[in-house]
């Protein structure tokens, strides 16, 4: 039976030992509480690390025992691999990277080493309990060349990638050394999916710009498949949340807090003890906001809640010794016999604790220099059943882009962060209700369960996808069933495109001149006596004379504008206009003064801008720029404006390939037809074609062709078949 295994470094749980006695408590970290109470469904199963390390077999024997009864498997990590891959890698060199932290980030070759090896562990582990028809659903960063490995040995499996944390822009990204193997290990996904547009579109432009790799709207075409990239703001599980806040266990807690604390107002804060959070940043605006507004001295107080974490690497030792400084400092300073400014946890709490706290906070106040989502926010914001209360966040968390009624800070900016409490603190109760209100209705709608069901419909249309398409790839029964075709046949037409097709993509167009392979299959095709065989190409006629015009073939350039049949000389479908050249000429020479790199081709009907060489990205925003100014400049002219691959080109609209390509089905006998090609204007040819014609789309994706292959290579050898 198909399921869903989900794959993470840390597992929902934690386990601990004490003396004998292993304990397993639930984890924390947005990653496994977001996730936590969705996994168990049916038979999918939790992979990752328990979070210790174990050398005894009898205990791995029990933990493995005891997770299995809650759906969960665990891999072993070795001491060293978690030093090196957890400790190491993971966390002292892609967490501070992708948090904009590079300046902690430790690059050591070793490091990166143990990451694979551990990437590899989690791998096997995997294809211990996975099948081929298995969705397969990796999370974050300790696991980012997972996708790949996992590809190799299961070459058709779903495999669905998400990362928790920011993906950093590209100037941040391509300082790794490791960055190409990390781009090449996530693309081994079908999905990729990040918590904001930014991030996904950071991973598109890095993927662009270091390995060459293109997408449209987030689609890449790769290989036999196809990847798609997103943005899934994951979400909270609200019921859980505003549950919890309202059961009994919960409002117990809170009178026994409140009676402790006395009358004052709260100002919560929870995070995991990490620098990307803005811990001792938030106690200093604390302390100014202390000073500068002293008539809240003993009427307010900040409930700070860090929860231990990563605590055997530098930085996080470091700062937890800064927070308790600067915890002991505001509280010496400022502190009084019944009023204590900063009430300090350094520990983790059950759920009804947290949902006590998130009850008693007017204020909540969650400002990380970075963070992919923050779920602490959401929290809060589901368990104010009163819809009182306020939020102040980071707009440099992920949960900002939804939760615009916030009180969005610039976390760097300590003053604003001191007015936005004192906001928070004298916001009248009506506007409270209103801002809460409209971000519970967010949350409530975006809810975990919204989330996983994104996620998982849109992978699994991926999959259909590929399976459709998998079952028009020419394969050896197709290809036998041409090839009987091709004999019996005393007629044939074979309609070939140039670039693409016979011959692959070179960065300068004029290089892509066909070699000695190339004419020999052309001409061989063409010694056949049955066999006419037709160039159908976007090229100029005068380079597809030099190159192939020796041969006896027909061929058909500029996108059908000239047409030659064998030997006889060059002719235009019907009489053409090439009038409007000047003017829109001109325009493209503003464009090349504008765009280093790009240069105009000029063919005898249409004119062609190519962007090819131009830095990444200012092509694209050229070409939009350039496309509608033609598309306004070429109305009522009957001229059409094509977007290619990496081209603008602009020529009449009254020809087409298709419209070439009946001229040679009206004209000449076909008992077969063959039509080969790989960009959407052989797309005009393929509608043409009669019913029985074999149209075959080069590049794995969808096409009106019946039947696709993947590259240049697969087009010769089968047309060597026909020879
Ligand atoms: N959390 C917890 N126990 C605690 C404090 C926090 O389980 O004592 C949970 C909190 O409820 C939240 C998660 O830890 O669900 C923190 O997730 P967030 O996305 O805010 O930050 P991350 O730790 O992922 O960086
Ligand atoms: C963040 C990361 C998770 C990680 C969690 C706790 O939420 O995105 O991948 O599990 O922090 O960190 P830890 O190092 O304890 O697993």
């Amino acid at each position: 039976m198909a399921r869903t295994i989900i794959v993470s470094n840390r597992l929902p749980v934690r386990i601990t030992k004490t003396g004998n006695k292993l304990d397993y408590k639930p984890s924390e970290g947005g990653l496994a509480t977001g996730l936590g109470s969705i996994y168990k469904k049916g038979d999918n199963v939790w992979l990752g690390w328990p979070g210790l390390y174990v050398n005894k077999k009898e205990e791995k024997e029990e933990i493995t025992r005891e997770l299995r009864k809650e759906n969960m498997v665990p891999v072993f990590l070795s001491k060293q691999l978690i030093k090196d891959f957890y400790e190491g890698f993971s966390n002292e060199t892609i967490w501070p990277t992708y948090h904009y932290f590079s300046q902690y980030a430790i690059y050591d070759h070793k490091k990166f080493e143990a990451y694979i090896k551990a990437n590899h562990e989690f791998c096997n582990e995997l294809l211990r309990i996975a099948n081929p028809t298995d969705t397969i659903w990796i999370h974050d960063y300790q696991l980012l060349v997972l996708p790949k490995m996992v590809r190799e040995k299961l070459p058709d499996v779903s495999i669905g990638f998400f990362q928790h944390i920011p993906f950093p822009s590209y100037e941040v990204f391509r300082m790794l050394p490791w960055r190409k193997e990390i781009l090449y290990g996530m693309l081994g996904s079908d999905l990729i999916g990040f918590h904001t547009y930014d991030d996904m579109r950071h991973f598109l432009s890095s993927i662009g710009r270091l390995i060459g790799v293109n997408n449209s709207r987030g689609r890449i075409e790769r290989d036999k498949r196809v990847i798609e990239v997103d943005s899934f703001p994951m979400g909270i599980d609200y019921e859980k949340y505003s549950n919890s806040a309202a059961s009994p266990q919960t409002i117990e807690k809170e009178i026994r807090y409140r009676t402790s604390l006395g009358d004052q107002k709260l100002i919560l804060s929870i995070d995991r003890l990490d620098y990307s959070k803005g811990i001792p940043q938030r106690l200093q605006a604390f302390e100014m906001f202390l000073q500068e507004y002293p008539e809240y001295q003993s009427k307010v107080s900040l409930i700070m809640i860090v929860v231990p974490s990563r605590d055997n690497v530098d930085q996080y030792a470091e700062l937890k010794e800064e927070i308790d400084l600067l915890v002991g400092r505001i509280n010496g300073n400022y502190g009084r016999l019944n009023w204590t400014p900063v009430h300090y946890f350094y520990r983790s709490f059950p759920l009804e604790a947290l949902s006590a706290f998130y009850r008693m906070a007017h204020v909540a106040l969650v400002t990380p220099m970075r963070d992919g989502m923050n779920l602490v926010c959401k929290e809060y914001i589901a368990s104010r059943l009163d819809q009182k209360g306020v939020l102040i966040l980071s707009e440099m968390a992920g949960a900002s882009k939804e939760l615009s009624d916030a009180i969005l800070i610039n976390p760097n900016n300590i003053s604003r962060i001191v007015r936005a409490i004192h906001q928070a603190l004298t916001m009248p109760e009506e506007e409270q209700e209103k801002r809460i209100s409209v971000m519970q209705e967010t949350i409530k709608r975006y809810n975990i369960h919204h989330w996983v069901n994104i996620f998982m419909e849109r992978l699994n249309l991926i999959i259909e996808e590929r399976k459709s398409l998998a079952t028009r790839t020419l394969d050896e029964k197709a290809v036998q069933s041409l090839v009987d075709a091709y004999k019996s046949a005393k007629s044939r037409l074979l309609f070939l495109d140039y670039d693409g097709t016979l011959t692959g993509f070179k960065p300068n167009p004029q290089s892509a001149k066909p070699d000695n392979e190339l004419l020999k299959i052309i001409e061989s095709l063409t010694k056949i006596k049955k066999n006419r065989v037709i160039i159908i190409s976007g090229r100029d006629k005068n380079t597809l004379d030099s190159w192939v015009g020796h041969l006896p073939i027909d061929i058909i350039a500029e996108h059908g504008v000239w047409l030659r049949e064998k030997e006889n000389h060059w002719h235009t479908i019907e009489a053409l206009d090439s009038n409007w050249k000047e003017e829109l000429r001109s325009l493209l020479e503003v464009y090349v003064d504008r765009t280093p790199g790009s240069f105009i081709e000029e063919k005898d009907y249409s004119l062609v801008w190519h962007y090819r060489k131009v830095e990444q990205g200012l092509g694209e925003l050229r070409t939009r720029e350039l496309s509608s100014h033609l598309k306004y400049l070429s109305t009522n002219k009957n001229l059409q404006v094509l977007e290619g691959d990496m081209v603008v080109e602009i020529k009449s609209s009254a020809v087409n390939k298709g419209r070439a390509a009946t001229k040679w089905l009206q004209d000449y006998p076909h008992e077969f037809t063959l039509a080969i090609g790989d960009d959407w204007t052989d797309e005009d040819t393929f509608r043409v074609m009669p019913e029985n014609a074999f149209t075959i789309k080069v590049g794995g994706t969808t096409s009106v062709a019946k039947y696709n292959v993947l590259g240049v290579k697969d087009v010769r050898a089968l047309l060597k078949k026909l020879i």
